[in-house]
């Protein structure tokens, strides 16, 4: 059987290689060995990359039992989210479950959040302090945590929600690029990474636990509540039985672990895109009051910069692709970062231009920043709801301007990218009222 051409170069470079340039490495790829080719890294073997609309299209519309994106996931992500968890799950299981957490998800639905996004970003926004550079990234975390803690979560109680404030980052930190290799994995007690993992993880389980149980406890079902807990504690499986306290925990700690830092790292895109591309940030601050340019800003920075670069489809039996058969077991990455910068479906790719998503809109198989078919992101309409009514709450709040002219570089952590430093920002004023429909400016320090 011979896969499809690639680098020959060990595995280790290969891994050093993508790690240092995620977005550039997939695209120099494509250009050299074509729409389908292999790879190899450390853990992983041999993986098979493929960067055409149609060929992803067909990866993504294939049979659910041979396109396994359930196990694909699993050898990033690894246990912790549990034997209920959408993201870990395939076929059968995976479906129900999906079925079940969709309908809070549903674009129209998640509108009704708005108001807590744009609340939840005003009181961080305020707080930031004028004329010394800081790292946005973390402030968009802390806006996306209160997020889903509030609207996924429902938490009320204050005294929780600072737990929750408290407990959740630590989990985020104890995991990097490193820790699918079994080694990181191990438990070895005491003071190493995965004992500590599992403890920091015990500790949010613990306040998990908790709501659900307040939540079940309480004597009738509170009606002004719209949160997504909610939703899915009222949710019935085909059979008619009720979610399990351990399906709602795993699918909480899902939409959490899928949903906070992914949407975070897309807003800071959007500001670092943004404070380096004076006619963009010009327009937008012109039509802040409007969805449509907004929402384009939103795309090209979710094109040109995606969160996630690839996804992976694990294969339970032989297939034919681009000419190639592919054995039982390849892992099948559509090339999210490259499909992206395909002069042929987007002209000068690397320029930010959201204009290009003013007329046509995103062709589905072209633009790809939460995969596709039976897999694709339940929150994609949660996070651009997030990202729109974010970029217009902190561009009309504050005068920023990047810390520095030099573009952040792509960097991999975990499994997204982020700008290389955080984005780094300073606020030049608050603004209020009429000023608020000024500038932020573009020059650097
Ligand atoms: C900009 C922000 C986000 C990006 C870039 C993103 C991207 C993705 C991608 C690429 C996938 C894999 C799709 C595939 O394999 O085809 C995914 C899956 C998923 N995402 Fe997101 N996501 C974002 C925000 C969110 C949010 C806000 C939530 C929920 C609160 C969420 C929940 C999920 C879940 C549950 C899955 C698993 C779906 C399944 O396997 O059926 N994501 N996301």
């Amino acid at each position: 059987m011979s896969f499809p051409p690639g680098p020959r170069l060990p595995r280790l470079v290969q891994a050093a290689r993508v790690t240092a340039e995620p977005y550039a490495w997939m695209a120099k790829r494509r250009e050299r060995y074509g729409d389908v080719f292999s790879s190899r890294f450390p853990f992983f073997g041999r993986v098979v990359y493929v960067a055409d609309p149609d060929l992803i299209k067909q990866v993504f519309t294939g049979t659910p039992t041979v396109f396994h994106a359930g196990e694909a996931n699993a050898t990033v992500l690894g246990d912790a989210l549990g034997e209920h968890s959408l993201l870990t799950l395939d076929e059968g299981r995976h479906l129900s479950q999906r079925k079940l957490l969709l309908p809070p998800f549903h674009g129209q639905s998640v509108r009704r959040y708005a108001e807590v996004m744009a609340a939840t970003a005003a009181a961080e926004v305020a707080s930031w302090p004028v004329g010394t550079p800081f790292a946005l990234r973390p402030r968009m975390q802390a806006i996306t945590l209160e997020v889903i803690l509030r609207a996924v979560f429902g938490v009320r109680d204050d005294e929780r929600m600072d737990l929750f404030r408290e407990r959740i980052p630590p989990l985020g930190e104890l995991n990097t690029a490193l820790d699918f290799l079994p080694l990181m994995q191990r438990d070895l007690g005491g003071f190493s990474k995965a004992a500590r993992f599992r403890r920091a993880l015990a500790a949010v389980d613990e306040l998990i636990y908790g709501e659900i149980a307040d939540r079940r406890d309480m004597l009738r079902p509170d009606g002004d509540r719209d949160d997504v807990l909610s939703l899915l504690l009222s949710a019935r499986h085909e059979d008619g039985a009720p979610m399990t306290d351990v399906e709602l925990r795993d699918e909480l700690l899902t939409l959490l672990t899928a949903g906070h830092e992914t949407t975070a790292t897309g807003l800071s895109w959007a500001f670092e895109r943004l404070l380096r591309t004076p006619r963009v940030l010009e327009r937008l601050l012109d039509s802040l009051d409007e969805d449509e340019y907004l929402d384009a800003v939103v795309k090209e920075t979710l094109r040109l910069r995606p969160v996630v670069a690839d996804v992976g489809r694990k294969l339970t039996s032989a297939i034919e692709l681009g000419g190639w058969r592919l054995p039982a077991g390849t892992l099948v990455l559509p090339a999210i970062a490259a499909v992206h910068v395909r002069p042929d479906l987007y002209p000068e790719p690397h320029e930010f231009r959201p204009e290009r998503f003013l007329d046509d809109g995103a062709e589905s198989y072209a633009w790809l920043p939460f995969g596709g078919g039976v897999r694709r992101c339940i929150g994609a309409s949660f996070a651009q709801v997030e990202m729109r009514v974010v970029l217009r709450e902190v561009l009309s709040r504050v005068r920023l301007r990047a810390a520095s002219e030099r573009p952040e570089r792509p960097k991999i952590k975990h499994v997204t990218v982020v700008p290389s430093r955080d984005c780094q920002v300073v606020v030049e004023a608050h603004l209020t009222g009429a000023a608020s429909r000024a500038r932020s400016s573009v020059a650097s320090a």
